[in-house]
């Protein structure tokens, strides 16, 4: 009997939602067949990933994979369903006739965090860190739960996402690009998040998130003033050095605990803060510290050491204290399937104001 709901087949079906590369899918394909993609596995990926997936999924996409599977099974002289090989042969013709369907069509990902006993489904297409701090907030929930949380740089808006599931009491996102903000509404909305785009509006409404247009280069200490989080998150943020003046400067600016003391807190309010001098108990119940101020969390690739190096020296001037938790708070591998998804190159760093 095959369940669906059951890895490796589960697996399966969120690596094909997920868009992983059809080696990834096929490979997957073998575990579910003991080894080779049998007519059982074929069967299995028509009804569940295929046949739901024409009309909705990037053609492109779907044509690559179907032809890896024909490829699969033929080198191994199995029989390729004949439904599998006339949707090819569609595909191929249609793909011919609009040459321009591959830049026309929207890409939509469904990105499943695998919890053991439940399903949640995201409609993202997102950069690796994202996924890094997303599971760490979904790993943690207790550190964002009734915490007022700001991003920047959101992206296409997964962690905000994260955030509303863990019941944050406010999500802020920013962009500094329209288009992208536009993106990231959809992406809220699809996964029944209203958005609001005002910077009037404070109340604090776990449903909705709001998205503001928030470049670090204009930016002003004034502007940011609207916004007083308990928490700041980043991902994927350091990979452009003109940019980091201005992303620590306004780092600085949101981690201020004057500006934070200053404004009236919830008494229950508990931040986590971390400097040089933390020790393993901090780390173990990051709730579990008085408030001190704003912390933010920064998950990133470090893909060239003297500009994250850089970084580093931007935050020590800005006066503010950087400290990496990835193998003391190493979230939970929510996303088993993804196999191209590789952790071991990122890392998730607490930042805090040391004054
Ligand atoms: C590499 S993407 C990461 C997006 C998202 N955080 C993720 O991990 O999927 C960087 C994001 O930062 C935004 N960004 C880059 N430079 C920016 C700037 N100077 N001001 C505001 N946003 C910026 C980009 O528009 C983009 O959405």
């Amino acid at each position: 009997m095959t369940d669906p709901a059951a890895p490796p087949w589960l697996h399966l079906i969120s690596a094909f939602l997920a868009m992983e590369p059809s080696d990834s899918l096929v490979s997957l394909a073998r575990v579910c067949g003991d080894g080779s993609v049998t007519e059982r596995v074929q069967r299995f990926i028509w009804n569940y990933c295929i046949s739901r997936a024409v009309g909705k999924a990037y053609t492109p996409y779907l044509r690559n994979f179907l032809k890896k599977l024909i490829v699969e099974v033929e080198s191994i002289h199995g029989e390729v369903l004949d439904e599998i090989y006339e949707l090819y042969a569609d595909i191929i013709t249609s793909l011919k006739d609009d040459q321009f369907v591959e830049k026309s069509m929207r890409v939509r990902k469904t990105i499943t965090f695998l919890f053991p006993d439940c399903n949640n489904y995201y409609l993202c297409s997102i950069w690796p860190s994202s996924l890094l701090l997303s599971e760490f907030i979904l790993s943690f929930p207790e550190i964002f739960s009734n915490k007022s949380c700001f991003e920047v740089g959101s992206g296409v808006g997964l962690v905000g996402i994260c955030l509303a599931h863990v019941k944050a009491s406010k999500v802020t996102l920013t962009d500094g690009d329209h288009l992208t903000l536009a993106n990231m509404r959809s992406n809220l909305e699809l996964n029944q998040l209203s958005t609001d785009t005002s910077l009037l509006e404070s109340y604090e409404d776990p449903n909705v998130v709001q998205c503001v247009h928030l470049p670090w280069e204009s930016a002003s200490e004034s502007e940011l003033s609207a916004f007083v989080p308990e928490i700041i998150l980043g991902a994927d943020i350091m990979y452009d050095r003109s940019c980091f003046p201005d992303l620590v400067r306004i780092l600085a600016i949101l981690l201020d605990r004057r500006k934070s003391d200053s404004t009236s807190r919830k008494e229950s309010s508990k931040v986590f803060t971390l400097d040089t001098k933390c020790n393993t108990n901090d780390l173990n119940d990051l709730t579990a510290v008085t408030s001190k101020g704003p912390v933010a969390y920064i998950a990133t690739v470090i893909r060239n050491i003297d500009t994250f190096n850089y970084f580093l020296s931007l935050v020590e001037q800005a006066n503010l204290s950087i400290t990496d938790l990835t193998e003391a708070k190493m979230p939970f591998n929510l996303l088993p399937y993804m196999r191209s998804y590789d952790r071991s190159n990122m890392r998730l760093f607490t930042v805090s104001s040391k004054a």
